[in-house]
């Protein structure tokens, strides 16, 4: 049984899973009350739904995200977001209590990357620096030397001397694109993120000859043939910046549909298409980001459940890496 599997029994067990909110309820002044009563902050990630963003104290990308759970002096941390960002906040503040709102809120990206595989893996290559997307496990963070997310992965190649082989793992779309950008061989893992490889090549080439003046924006988790034709490459905080001082008027948006939301508040008079996927689905959701809503938060907050534990040995092993890339990133000013 997995440890999120494990974690989940125990919840239905107590029954926290089946508890029915109230419809009657204005759940933006619930959750408002309860921030205030407990000293709770709510980190929300762009791929939230737009209720969740709304209400949240922060909204980022996975470093921004980061660099506010290191920081914040609330007591309890609500992760509206994915379980490694959250297990990530533990392992920044393990004094506090890090809540997720919907346990299985996992990430496909962080799934393809098993650590014991990874473990062998690394056994291939004694001399070599691991760098980990953070799209990872915090297991899989104890195996790292250095994590990065989209906004840092080039300043953190660049940090490691250019004798030492690099392993990079777990998103090959990732890699691949930071190797032509630094011109650094790397190994790497071959794993993806299951939103960002469904977007369709030939429909949004038709789409681009529909509307000619709109620029491509694309977050480097999508293909190589994909990143090939873009515009602009960015994390979604990168991809949210690129839109506000941007001339353009009109983007076809290659990345989780929830950062259009922002994309929107911050120009409202521009268009953002979303990129479409290979089939008929809103396969440009990602399934995990959307398990948290806004009734999950609200039970979350009030009955403390369901908590982010991690063993300590996990923290100690697995934080060094978090750390060194907050370290790096702070000298680069991002
Ligand atoms: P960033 O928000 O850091 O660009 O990451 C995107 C992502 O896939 C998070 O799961
Ligand atoms: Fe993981 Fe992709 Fe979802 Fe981000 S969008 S949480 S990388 S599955």
């Amino acid at each position: 049984m997995t440890t999120l599997a494990i974690a989940e029994k125990q919840l239905q067990q107590k029954g926290y899973l089946d508890i029915d909110v109230d419809p009657a309820l204005d759940l933006f002044e619930e959750i408002e009350k309860l921030k205030k009563e407990k000293n709770a902050i709510i980190l929300a990630h762009y791929y939230q739904e737009p209720d969740i963003q709304d209400i949240a104290d922060y909204i980022g990308d996975s470093l921004g995200l980061s660099q506010q759970a290191a920081a914040t002096d609330a007591d309890i941390i609500v992760f509206a977001g994915v379980h490694f960002m959250a297990e990530t906040a533990k392992m920044l503040s393990p004094q506090k209590k890090v809540l997720l709102p919907d346990l299985k809120a996992g990430c496909s990206l962080a799934d393809s990357c098993p650590p014991p595989v990874f473990r062998k893996f690394k056994e291939k290559y004694p001399d070599h620096i691991v760098v980990s997307y953070i799209n990872c496990t915090a297991e899989l963070k104890t195996l790292t030397d250095i994590c990065c997310t989209s906004t840092n992965a080039v300043q953190v190649i660049e940090s490691i001397p250019k004798d030492k082989g690099i392993i990079f793992a777990p998103d090959v779309n990732l890699g691949r694109y930071l190797m032509k950008k630094t011109g650094r061989d790397m190994v790497l893992w071959n794993g993806s993120c299951m939103v960002h490889e469904i977007f369709s090549h030939e429909k949004i080439v038709k789409l681009k000859m529909r509307h000619p003046e709109a620029q491509f924006i694309a977050h480097p988790e999508c293909e190589g043939h994909l990143l090939e034709m873009a515009d602009f490459i960015g994390s979604t905080t990168g991809l949210l910046n690129y839109t506000k001082r941007s001339e353009a008027t009109e983007f076809i948006v290659a990345t989780e549909v929830g950062i259009i939301h922002q994309m929107q508040k911050a120009s409202p008079h521009k268009t953002f298409i979303p990129a479409p996927p290979n089939n008929t689905c809103a396969c440009n959701e990602c399934p995990h980001m959307k398990r948290n809503t806004l009734e999950k938060l609200y039970t979350c907050m009030k009955y403390e459940q369901p908590e982010i534990i991690l063993p300590d040995w996990i923290i100690e092993q697995g934080r060094a890496s978090i750390d060194r890339m907050l370290e790096i990133s702070a000298k680069a000013g991002l």
